[in-house]
């Protein structure tokens, strides 16, 4: 329990300071918006760290150092949309690779699997996930990935993300694990084995309805540098304000995922007694139980 405790207190902290440090210009201690796309040299190449904004920019970097703390990852690369950062890593496959998908993803996941990568040989299967046993079977000799989203949109299926990270170290293959309905305050992927984590940042990331972009969280250097190279030759990068805004919003994920658990939590047990409410799967009540709030009763 008073580790339980400990752990939520450094997580409640990461939300507000993680990757964060005052301004060494001004001293602010709200990271600064860096609109500019271009930055000074004092000779070709000598530059304070960033040349273009597209490539690299202040206020970005703090945004992604900070989501790497969160998910406890070394490394965050961030995007756009949350489309733009699942279209940026499978820009890393080639023609020929092939995906093996959980058979209830968001519509606009799916929709990138099937109707775009196809046209450049990327083939994906979705299957159920949850046997083992099955996804051991459905692995093929070309396959790199695994991809997954617990819970799931809009089913809200769970899958165990530990089991598939073990069948992804033994087939040598990519586990993704889009962890947007969770966020790192509930479910930490990448401690229970994942590749990396995705996430469609617009959604409780942000927590205000106010932003689109998306994320990559991961602990391998070589794949972070894959996915750097992905931001700066596409482009798919967010605007330095709307980064602003993401940080900003990341400072009350811990209460707000706290309140949204109480509140989930209040409307499941008022339905398991309503009269007119039949259960006919187990499917919610361990929707609900796996999304409760670490170290809570
Ligand atoms: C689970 C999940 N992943 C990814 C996305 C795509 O994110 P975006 O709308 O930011 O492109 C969504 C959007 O609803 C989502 O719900």
């Amino acid at each position: 329990m008073k580790d339980d405790h400990a752990a939520r207190l450094r997580f409640d902290t990461l939300c507000i300071h993680g990757g964060q440090s005052p301004d060494p210009i001004s001293g602010a201690v709200m990271t600064p918006i860096v609109l500019s796309s271009t930055f000074a040299q004092t000779g070709p190449g000598e530059h304070k760290g960033w040349d273009y904004s597209r490539a690299g920019n202040p206020t970005r970097d703090t945004l992604e150092a900070c989501l790497a703390s969160l998910e406890g990852g070394t490394h965050a690369i961030t995007f756009g949309s949350g489309c733009a950062a699942t279209t940026s890593i499978l820009l890393l496959l080639k023609s020929g690779d092939h995906v093996l998908v959980g058979d209830d993803v968001y519509g606009g996941t799916f929709r990138i699997f099937d109707k775009v990568m196809k046209q450049f040989g990327i083939s994906s299967t979705f299957t159920d996930l949850t046997d083992i046993a099955k996804v051991r079977e459905a692995v093929q000799p070309n396959t790199k990935m695994i991809w997954i989203e617990t819970p799931t949109n809009p089913l809200l299926k769970i899958f165990d993300i530990a089991a598939l990270a073990a069948v992804a170290k033994e087939k040598n293959v990519w586990l993704a694990v889009d962890n947007t309905f969770a966020t790192p305050a509930l479910q930490q992927p990448l401690a229970l084995g994942a590749t990396m984590v995705v996430h469609s940042s617009t959604k409780y990331l942000n927590g205000h309805s106010d932003l689109v972009s998306g994320a990559v969280i991961t602990k391998d250097a070589e794949l972070a540098e894959r996915l750097h190279f992905v931001q700066k030759a596409v482009g798919a990068v967010p605007s330095p304000f709307d980064c602003y805004l993401l940080l900003r919003g990341l400072k009350t994920l811990h209460v707000r995922m706290r309140q949204h658990v109480a509140s989930a939590q209040h409307l499941a047990s008022w339905l398991e007694k309503h009269p007119q409410v039949r259960r006919s799967s187990t499917r919610a009540s361990r929707a609900t139980r796996g999304t409760r709030w670490p170290g809570s009763r």
